[in-house]
């Protein structure tokens, strides 16, 4: 069994990535400061092990701490060490990711992306550990004109949460480079992810309003919200909405698997992945497929474009599906079904 460290493992895409990994037989360290999500989590997840009669509480162990504090980090590399259970490889998806507080608050954004993933890599590299996946973003591409991002678009990113991504990005390749090629780095491009574990047990928990199309229009069908805005109805795509490439969270954390494995059976190597389905799909589709698929009206209203947004974020995910041998199994059905099931048995999140 192998020790893999997940930092932000109790948040979105954190706690369906451990699930991947828990049913593949590895043991978790899991740092998490709880900023942006509940410990609670934990439970569901070993509760969803019982339901497939698997004891994940064997197999995790939770650390409530922030990856800002360094001692916290070595800690964690040494315990491991002496319980001969080293850390084989990290995921980290550690970070804040809101894009307008990122405008209005960016030194909290440098601090805490940048300055705690330093943390991070000089803790891996004082212990030996040198096999990483980072959970980077499609933001950091801007507004580029091709239809399909790939991965060499021009990077540019609009905002200081895309900056801190870009950045991160950049100190792993310095690192590659200078350790004389002998790491092991994946930087997953996220798209857009969506939905929720089958079992209805975990998803997606914004503890304040949602930014987001997909929690939002599932609080606005739950009736928490009047109606959905529709950020612009005059954009250059098909039906005048903005296009985006969604993918069901359980098909992103088991791109976190593929690539993990991919790393360790492979020499060295710093890739950047895109991960994503390539297929766009508009809000209003958006909007009618969750009202169809879970037979549930979405009022809305369109409204102004909203600020820095872009009209088409699609994925040329090629490379991804080639190099992982890994492929998106779920469609916008299934997104919209699971995500609804998370959000009627979830009204409260994980209180
Ligand atoms: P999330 O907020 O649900 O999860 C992030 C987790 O990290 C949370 O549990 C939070 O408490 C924790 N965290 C934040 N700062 C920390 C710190 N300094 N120390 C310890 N824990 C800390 O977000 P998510 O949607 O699961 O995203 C995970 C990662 O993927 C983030 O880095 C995000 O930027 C990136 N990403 C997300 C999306 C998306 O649409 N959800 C898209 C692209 C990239
Ligand atoms: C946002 C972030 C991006 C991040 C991504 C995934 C911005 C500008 N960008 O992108 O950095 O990587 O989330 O976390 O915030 N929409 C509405 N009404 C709503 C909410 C959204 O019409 O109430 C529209 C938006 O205008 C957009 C689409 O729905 O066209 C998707 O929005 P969203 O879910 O916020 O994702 P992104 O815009 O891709």
């Amino acid at each position: 069994m192998t020790t893999y460290l997940i930092t932000g493992g109790c948040g979105f895409i954190g706690s369906h990535t451990c699930l991947s990994l828990l049913k593949r037989g590895h043991n978790l360290i899991i740092i998490d400061s709880n900023i942006n999500s509940s410990q609670n989590v934990l439970g569901r997840i070993y509760k969803i092990g019982h339901i497939e009669n698997n004891h994940y509480e064997n197999q995790i162990t939770f650390i409530k701490g922030d990856i800002k504090n360094y001692e916290i980090l070595k800690k964690i590399f040494i315990d491991a060490i002496h319980k001969k259970k080293p850390i084989s490889g990290v995921i980290h998806f550690a970070g804040l990711k809101a894009v307008e507080e990122s405008v209005k608050n960016p030194l909290l954004y440098w601090e805490n992306n940048v300055f705690g993933s330093i943390n991070l890599f000089k803790a891996m590299k004082s212990y030996d550990c040198n096999i990483i996946v980072f959970s980077s973003s499609a933001t950091i591409y801007g507004n580029p004109k091709e239809k399909f991002f790939r991965e060499d678009t021009t990077i540019q990113p609009m905002n200081p949460y895309g900056y801190t991504k870009f950045t991160i990005e950049k100190i792993l390749k310095d690192i590659y480079i200078s350790s004389n090629k002998e790491w092991k780095i994946a930087n997953l491009r996220y798209f857009n992810p969506i939905g929720a574990h089958e079992s209805g047990l975990i998803g997606e928990n914004p503890l304040n309003i949602p930014n987001n199309l997909f929690p939002y229009i599932c609080r606005v069908a739950y009736k928490n919200y009047k109606e959905l805005k529709i950020f612009g109805s005059d954009w250059n795509t098909y039906d005048g909405t903005c296009i985006r490439d969604y993918i069901h969270v359980v098909d992103l954390a088991e791109a976190h698997c593929a690539a993990l494995d991919y790393l360790i059976e492979n020499k060295p190597t710093i890739l950047n992945l895109n991960i994503g389905t390539g297929i766009g799909t508009s809000v209003l589709e958006m909007v009618n497929t969750f009202s169809k698929v879970n037979k549930i009206d979405v009022p809305y209203s369109f409204a102004n474009r909203r600020s820095g947004d872009v009209p088409s974020i699609v994925a040329d995910n090629k490379l991804a599906l080639k190099t992982l041998n890994w492929f998106p199994k779920r469609d916008l059905s299934e997104m919209c079904k699971d995500g609804w099931k998370w959000q009627i048995n979830n009204p409260n999140g994980y209180n």
